[in-house]
């Protein structure tokens, strides 16, 4: 199976190098997204491997039907880039629905704590051998309430690093609940939260839930932090109640229009988009480019299950990583049955 690869960087080709030119797979790798331009580049492949940023929608998956193509190998659990419902019948789509959730929850640690404790500003300092601590009064995380929003795989590790802190957790998930979290309807999270984290997909329900409407129920000096998709987040609401004073301070590693940017380096250009430069330009706002995912154990497990992902379809077998837009439905789920989407 001749595999081509987009979007690909040089740590994906270290690790996904263990796996090429065995069990049938042979993998080529190309630097761009995959999209509507791009996708010529697919012919000749039996399978595209995409990451979050990549562009398959009709047009694409026409394309790469004609091509010869037939498989769409995520190699990432998030699959909003991909039209899965056109998909149907014509494409197979598989994904790896968990490679570290570790990773993911750790890094949202991980930005909260260098934005209240003021890090990224200490980091700088202390370089310049400056070694004043004015300006850098952070707050104590032990005894405040933490709203998270989407209790899945790596919400539920959030919440148990929350609560390693000492913090009361309140949740809302709209499917799962769990005996051992405290959830609440969105409305009373908003209200009541101090920080929130966002942990659920994106998808038309959650698509701009931080927008004016919703950032008008939260506490003053809100602290949120998203690693999901950029897309929860209307990004000129933040931007306006981050001025308005009523966010305290924004912790992001996803953006609404990251798709341009992230994974690339721009150092040395003028950034075209305002919103984002604004954010940049505040003290109180911390982005990284979509990296919570990055860790040599959550890379290695990508690799292993997209490689495992290729193989089952090679041989034709029942796939669990398999998505269609029916997945999960109560009679129409055909996965839940042990058999292929189509
Ligand atoms: P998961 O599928 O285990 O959990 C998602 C949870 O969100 C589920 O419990 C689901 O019931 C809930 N949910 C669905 N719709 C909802 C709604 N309308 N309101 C509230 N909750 C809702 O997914 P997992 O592995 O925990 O990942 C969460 C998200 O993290 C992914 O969708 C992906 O977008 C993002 N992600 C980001 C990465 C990064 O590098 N920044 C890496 C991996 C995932």
């Amino acid at each position: 199976m001749k595999v081509a690869f987009f979007d690909t960087k040089e740590y994906d080709i270290n690790s996904f190098d263990n796996f090429n030119n065995k069990n049938n797979l042979e993998f080529t790798y190309f630097e761009t997204k995959l999209n509507e331009d791009t996708v010529e580049l697919a012919k000749g492949f039996d399978a595209v491997c995409v990451f979050v940023n990549d562009t398959v929608n009709a047009k694409v998956i026409d394309k790469l039907v004609e091509y010869g193509c037939k498989l769409i190998a995520l190699r990432c659990a998030g699959f909003n880039n991909v039209d899965i419902k056109y998909a149907y019948k014509k494409i197979h789509v598989v994904r790896v629905p968990a490679y570290s959730p570790y990773a993911v929850a750790e890094h949202a640690m991980a930005l909260l704590l260098t934005s209240i404790r003021r890090i990224h500003k200490a980091f700088n300092r202390t370089r310049d051998y400056n070694f004043s601590l004015s300006g850098l009064v952070g707050f104590d995380l032990h005894g405040k309430t933490i709203g998270v929003v989407g209790t899945g795989k790596i919400g539920r590790i959030f919440i148990d690093i929350c609560k390693g802190f000492g913090m009361n957790v309140l949740a809302y998930d709209k499917f799962h609940s769990s005996s051992d979290i405290n959830y609440v309807s969105l409305d009373e999270l908003f209200a009541k939260s101090d920080i929130i984290s966002f942990h659920c997909p994106l998808n038309e329900e959650t698509y701009h839930m931080v927008n004016k409407e919703n950032l008008s129920k939260m506490k003053n000096q809100v602290v949120l932090i998203n690693t999901s998709r950029g897309a929860l987040f209307d990004a000129d609401a933040l931007v306006d109640a981050l001025k308005a004073r009523k966010v305290g301070a924004a912790c992001m590693d996803v953006y609404e229009e990251e798709g341009d940017l992230f994974f690339r380096d721009y150092s040395g250009h003028i950034l075209n988009d305002d919103t984002l430069a604004r954010l940049l330009s505040m003290p109180n706002v911390i982005i990284t480019s979509h990296q919570a995912f990055l860790t040599n154990e959550a890379l290695s497990n990508i690799a292993q299950t997209t490689s495992e992902n290729l193989i089952t379809y090679l041989s034709n077998g029942f796939n669990d990583n398999e998505i269609c837009y029916q997945c999960g439905l109560q009679d129409q789920c055909k996965r839940k049955r042990q058999e292929r989407c189509f």
